[in-house]
């Protein structure tokens, strides 16, 4: 299995790529965001109300529990699948050291690294202006993608929402947490030689394009 990391500011189109490459490739899409939100869901438990808060206000949730997640997943996919794209992870120096540390007990590394580079304005535009299904997790945007029928899911009817990190003061602290924690990953996969830099700006099929073809290189 190819492990591929998909790194990027929030708001890049990690997912919306993500989205699409898991309809040309046999590929496994792990989403620590899309997860940690799974996980938030049981409103009864005080470690789910816990990151629920920390994920409205855009910080990151601690090394351990999002760790844990990965490895899970990671033994849960092997060998039913050819690429392994891991999408919101890892978020900082201490994730990534981890990662490779799990990955080198199978004898496995990250073989490439894509870096989604988009400018910050389009950032704030894009995060905005998403809208996110709650039952199966489909992305649009209010300007770009929008739905067919306003404000339902073309993928399974579900109500539009958006997601409560993308109110403005919340969307300032995830730039923020991303440039002061995230950013330095960019060095970390250029030392080690696996790091592709594409355009995440234009058509979302070709960005996609643009990314299948640096994983598959
Ligand atoms: P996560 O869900 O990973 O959020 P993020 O990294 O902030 O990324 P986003 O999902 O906001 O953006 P994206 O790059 O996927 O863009 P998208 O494709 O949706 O994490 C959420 C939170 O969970 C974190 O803040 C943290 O609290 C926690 N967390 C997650 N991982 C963690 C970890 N490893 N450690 C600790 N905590 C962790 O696109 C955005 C919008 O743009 C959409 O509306 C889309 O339609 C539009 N768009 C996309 N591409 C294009 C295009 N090419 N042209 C026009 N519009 C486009």
């Amino acid at each position: 299995m190819k492990i591929v990391v998909i790194l990027g500011a929030p708001g890049s189109g990690k997912g919306t790529v993500a989205s699409r490459l898991v309809k040309s490739l046999p590929l496994r899409h792990v989403s620590t965001g899309d997860l940690l939100r799974a996980a938030a869901k049981n409103a009864d438990s005080p470690l789910a109300k816990s990151v629920a808060e920390t994920m409205r206000k855009g910080e990151l949730v601690s090394d351990e529990i999002v760790g844990a997640l990965v490895v899970e997943q990671l033994a849960k996919s092997k060998g039913d699948y050819e690429y392994f794209l891991l999408d919101g992870y890892p978020r900082n120096e201490k994730q990534a050291a981890f990662l490779e540390a799990e990955l080198a007990k199978g004898g496995e590394k990250v073989a490439k690294a894509v870096w989604l580079e988009v400018p910050e304005e389009v950032l704030v535009g894009r995060l905005s202006g998403r809208r996110t299904c709650p039952k199966c997790g489909a992305g649009y945007h209010v300007e770009t993608m929008k739905p067919k029928v306003d404000g339902i899911c073309d993928a399974c009817g579900g109500a539009l929402v958006q997601r409560p990190d993308d109110a403005p003061e919340n969307v300032a602290n995830r730039l923020k947490v991303y440039h002061a924690k995230t950013a330095s990953l960019l060095g970390w996969y250029e030392g080690k030689g696996v790091l592709s830099r594409v355009c995440g700006v234009g058509e979302a099929d070709a960005v996609a394009a643009a990314v299948a073809k640096a994983i598959s290189e």
